[in-house]
């Protein structure tokens, strides 16, 4: 797929938080020409459409309708954001039945209407929906990816660098793993600008402790129970991260994100979605980043693969 000299479109299926919040980030930026907005309620993707439109004036030209699924069929990317949401003290598994069945439905409507191209999966429990997606769609591995940890990566850099009073596009570090419970920092490859995050400390910081970092990735962990206590969503940060994967495909940037993809081998790890570092361009995931991980962290990504595919056991009877 090459996108220069052709309209880009962009298809959004679900305006909830989430889907309103990233199509609201895509009218700031000149990303794609054509946004179309889906959802159960009509209403709502009309509303929202209008909304949008009456601030390009202020942004970039483009356009933006409350579609349907045959609007699909032209689609360069479907972004999935339907479904339901955690409530305060659920976890991201809990939610996996109730969208498994909305994803049956939703996936085979795209495909029926003759969908060819890339689909962003960010409903949760992600890994697990994208590994649906990419089952349902009958979509190369490559054209079916994850938001994954690319959110948990971006608050891990946010909070280290507040903590170091760093700006945090220096600060260089992987969450992997599910987007959940059982993710891991990768402490043993982070860096602060190309330094590794040890040595930093040693040089600049001396006086911080371990504990406050191992707090800052409770923090990151946790971060979503803490938002969604308070306002019973989060949306913006994943809106913004979505729309960063976006602009990866769209513009081709061979982007190291941290998304969820199929692993077939890489980490020792076959047959699940799960968030790690990958290549994403106009194909896709063109390529699985392999770090070097320590055996403390080769052990918790290996235990957190045991808990997603556990999960994962109702949806194949
Ligand atoms: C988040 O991490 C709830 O998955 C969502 O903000």
């Amino acid at each position: 797929m090459i996108y220069e000299n052709k309209t880009t479109r962009v298809v959004v299926i679900g305006t909830g938080f989430v889907g309103s919040s990233y199509a609201f980030s895509l009218t700031n930026q000149n990303i794609t020409d054509e946004l179309v907005l889906i959802d159960l309620s009509k209403e709502k993707a009309e509303g929202d459409a209008m909304d949008l439109n009456h601030g390009i004036p202020f942004g970039s030209p483009m356009k933006i309708w409350a579609g349907d699924y045959s609007d699909c069929k032209d689609a360069d990317i479907v972004v999935i954001t339907a479904g339901a949401n955690q409530k305060p003290g659920e976890t991201r598994l809990d939610l996996i039945e109730k969208n498994a069945k909305i994803f049956k439905g939703i996936v085979g409507a795209v495909m029926d209407n003759g969908f060819n191209g890339i689909f962003i999966v960010a409903t949760n429990p992600v890994d697990i929906l994208s590994y649906a997606t990419w089952k349902f769609s009958g979509l190369p591995m490559e054209r079916v990816i994850g938001s994954g940890t690319i959110l948990d990566t971006a608050r891990f850099r946010f909070l280290l660098g507040q903590y170091l009073d760093i700006d945090p596009r220096n600060v260089h570090g992987y969450i992997m793993g599910e987007h959940g419970d059982t993710e891991l920092p990768v402490w043993s490859q982070t860096r602060i600008g190309v330094e590794l995050i040890d040595h930093y400390i040693e040089k600049y910081k001396p006086d911080a402790k371990n504990s406050d970092l191992n707090d800052i990735f409770i923090n990151v962990r946790d971060a979503a129970y803490h938002i969604i206590e308070r306002k019973g969503a989060t949306h913006y940060a994943i809106a913004m991260g979505l729309k960063r994967l976006t602009k990866a495909i769209l513009r081709n940037e061979s982007s190291i994100l941290t998304v969820s993809t199929l692993l077939r081998g890489e980490y020792g790890l076959d047959d699940l979605y799960i968030g790690v570092p990958a290549i994403v361009n106009k194909d896709g995931v063109s390529q699985v980043v392999e770090i070097n991980l320590n055996a403390e962290e080769e052990q918790k990504l290996r235990h957190s693969a045991d808990v997603l595919k556990k999960a994962m056991e109702p949806l194949s009877k």
